[in-house]
């Protein structure tokens, strides 16, 4: 049926037309990238767009959706695409503090919210999930992804894919996802944004592409391709990447779209002028062209001309058209777009609850020194830093149409719930002195304005508030734009006007807690070696000021696991858990092995850590054989947990192989399940894992998947670095 319907309406279309579809410009309330899309209402209603994205609302959306079809010839409706990266309205965690709670069914339903509340508002099309996996935090983009694991990654790609897709495109509150970027883009080198990646083949296939290719099994509607360069061919012309892989390998069948202005950018790439690179990145397999408007300038002359295939419009054209199909926009152009439905669903009580619970649940404790948290509500605390009551912030960089003023700060979330307690605030220092951070933030981002004190006057004050206080909490971290698109770092330290706040407050001899918010992994040697806690907020969105304040005095046990290494040092980047051995693995007391003069080889905080208000204890692991016979066997390892101390708590059990001898080396772990259980004090539960053939497969020295027989072991613990072992074999 669609098949019919869109090659009748093909069969009308003149060769503009056609390729008008293949326009994607900015237009509305959001920027995002380093030009302006213009004139773009005109060319709506000379049918020279096939849809736009950053304009959003029922009025806003409504107004051009009657420009496509009301004034054009042929009436075809127009795509709604937005940035709906951690929300639309209702703001929930950044992906890689949502990513910390390791909890599937609450990440598919924040994906589910956020379509629900986008399609109220007009959206039909999230440019989400963003699933690139990163090992170097200095990239600011790690803010928007899930970390480093792929196995991880790879289930996070499907549960947002389902969230947001539901089972139906045509139902009035799903939309098109989108996952992005294709491909790599989390690799780019030294961390800097936009830069070169290259890797091996293998590196590829193993660990970074199986998240997108998670996402497209799961359905994802449609693919968005990157701005770095695969293997010397950037991925906007990479017709290996988006046709042989993609379509032909992979099977995908919906839309590809590139990135901001990425097919201009092609000319900066080095590989052709405007006429060439419009036709490379159509033959490549792009269907959409966001922002640059080269295929509408280029790609008649070149089929006119004889330079280009007009299949290849052709192809472009009935892909953009069966995305419109199948959202039902040609039954009703106006599906998602109700006034009433906005009022009633959005930031709704429910969201709202699911947006704490959310936030709660992303949260991670590194360090709890003599149980100095939960703080008691009865004692004297001093509340310290520029975060404390700040807004703006807590609902994190790329927030969509998420509004900072709806978030309570957590000085207002904690009058609320304790008003009359022995609480004092001091402010300590700006959020940052560096005036280049500054500059460059500003005016992008929210404004950085510094205090009329001097920083020794923020630090005197807040110094005298500690000293009259039992404990001290400072609120500290990054500025939201400091991580996120074109937010790369080379020192991923607090700023150092922090650190100088948080010497004098632990010279006070008080016991110091740190709240973190920030949008990647950061380096806080001094931190864990001086100050007695330390928990990791990220930026939790619009609850966040509430969840803060109720794991802050124990209502909510943290419960979060880190989904990215936290290095000790630049230095050792890039460092992850899934790492080899080497033909000499580390021996401090011998020269010659694989180490460093300066540091441990170990990150400050693995992958998977995270610590509870109480303690679990492992048992040793049970195994109910030792040996897989062949493809169709499994064994089942199980192992007991215990809580051990006085509150109960909730612990993520994770599983972990290691494939002892291999056609190619094997990494020394590699995360393959985990198990959620939660505890009443003394309580014991034994959480049992199936392990099977399948989930020992990687790419043999032939490039083929599967797995191989011989030794192997297993891991379970509660990190990626303490684990309990044994030992099984496949024949
Ligand atoms: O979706 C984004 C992408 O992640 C980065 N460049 C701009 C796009 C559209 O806003």
């Amino acid at each position: 049926k669609m098949d019919a319907f869109i090659s009748n309406l093909m069969g009308k279309m003149t060769l503009d037309e056609k390729i008008g579809q293949l326009n994607l410009p900015s237009i509305g309330f959001d920027i995002t990238g380093p030009i302006l899309s213009e004139g773009v209402e005109e060319k709506i209603q000379q049918g020279m767009v096939g849809g736009v994205f950053n304009t959003y609302t029922p009025t806003a959306v409504r107004k051009l959706q009657q420009y496509a079809v009301n004034k054009t010839r042929l009436k075809i409706p127009l795509l709604f695409g937005y940035d709906v990266i951690h929300g639309h309205k209702t703001i929930f965690p950044i992906p890689l503090g949502l990513s910390s709670s390791w909890d599937m069914p609450l990440i598919e339903q924040t994906a589910r919210t956020a379509a629900e509340e986008a399609t109220a508002d007009g959206l039909n099309w999230v440019f989400s999930p963003m699933v690139d996996i990163a090992r170097d935090p200095r990239w600011g983009r790690v803010s928007e992804g899930s970390g480093e694991d792929t196995w991880l990654g790879s289930q996070i790609a499907r549960a947002m894919v389902k969230g947001y897709q539901g089972n139906d495109l045509a139902a009035k509150n799903t939309v098109l996802a989108c996952v992005k970027h294709f491909a790599l883009y989390g690799a780019v080198e030294a961390g800097r944004d936009y830069n070169v990646v290259d890797m091996s083949e293998r590196k590829m296939f193993e660990y970074y592409l199986p998240p997108y290719k998670a996402a497209i099994d799961a359905g994802a509607a449609t693919v968005m391709s990157s701005f770095n360069e695969i293997n010397g061919v950037p991925a906007a012309a990479n017709q290996w990447l988006l046709t042989d892989l993609l379509r032909k390998q992979w099977g995908f069948d919906g839309m590809v779209a590139t990135d901001y202005t990425a097919i201009m950018e092609l000319m900066n790439h080095g590989v052709g002028n405007e006429e060439e690179v419009a036709k490379l990145a159509l033959v490549a397999g792009n269907d959409m062209d966001m922002v640059s408007e080269i295929f509408l300038k280029r790609l008649k002359q070149l089929v006119n001309e004889k330079k280009l295939n007009v299949s290849y419009v052709d192809l472009a054209c009935r892909r953009v058209l069966e995305a419109k199909y199948k959202l039902g926009l040609f039954t009703d152009p106006y599906r998602y777009v109700s006034e009433s439905r906005a009022k009633k669903e959005i930031m709704n009580a429910a969201k709202l609850q699911l947006a704490k619970e959310a936030a709660e649940k992303s949260m991670v404790l590194l360090k709890n020194e003599n149980d100095v948290l939960p703080l008691k509500a009865d004692a004297s605390i001093a509340f310290v830093g520029p975060l404390v009551k700040d807004q703006r912030d807590l609902i994190g960089n790329w927030s969509g149409a998420g509004d900072w003023k709806k978030a309570a700060s957590f000085w207002d979330a904690i009058q609320a719930q304790y008003l009359n307690n022995k609480f004092v605030y001091a402010k300590g220092c700006n959020i940052t002195d560096d005036q280049k951070i500054i500059n460059k933030l500003n005016p992008h981002d929210a404004q950085i304005v510094l205090d009329n004190k001097t920083p020794q006057q923020l630090i005197d004050e807040a110094v005298a508030a500690a000293k009259n206080a039992n404990v001290v909490v400072a609120f500290l971290g990054e500025p939201f734009g400091m991580s996120g698109e074109a937010a790369s770092r080379s020192d991923i330290s607090l700023p150092e006007n922090q650190q100088a706040l948080l010497k004098a407050l632990k010279a006070t001899g008080k016991p110091v807690v740190l709240v973190l918010m920030n949008g990647r992994p950061l380096t806080l040697q001094w931190e864990n070696n001086n100050l007695n806690a330390i928990l990791e907020t990220w930026f939790a969105g619009t609850k966040a000021g509430e969840a803060i304040t109720d794991v802050l005095f124990g209502k909510y046990n943290p419960s979060g696991k880190l989904s990215m290494t936290f290095p000790r040092s630049v230095g050792q980047i890039p460092i992850y858990y899934n790492a080899k051995s080497t033909g000499r693995p580390i021996d401090e007391q011998q020269k010659y092995t694989s180490k460093y003069l300066d540091i441990p080889n170990t990150p400050l905080y693995p992958f998977g850590y995270g610590l509870s208000y109480t303690t679990f204890n492992y048992s040793a692991i049970q195994l109910d054989k030792t040996t897989i016979n062949g493809a169709n066997d499994k064994l089942t390892a199980s192992i007991t947990i215990t809580n051990t101390g006085n509150v109960a708590g909730q612990e993520t059990a994770q599983l972990y192989i290691r494939d002892m001898v291999g056609s190619v080396t094997r990494p020394l772990k590699e995360l393959k399940g985990f198990q959620k259980v939660t505890l009443k004090p003394g309580e014991s539960k034994t959480v049992s894992f199936t392990i099977s053939p399948a989930d020992l497969m990687f790419y043999d020295i032939n490039m083929k998947y599967t797995y191989e027989p011989g030794a192997f072991k297993v891991f379970i613990g509660g990190n990626s670095q303490e684990v309990k072992e044994a030992d099984f074999k496949v024949e």
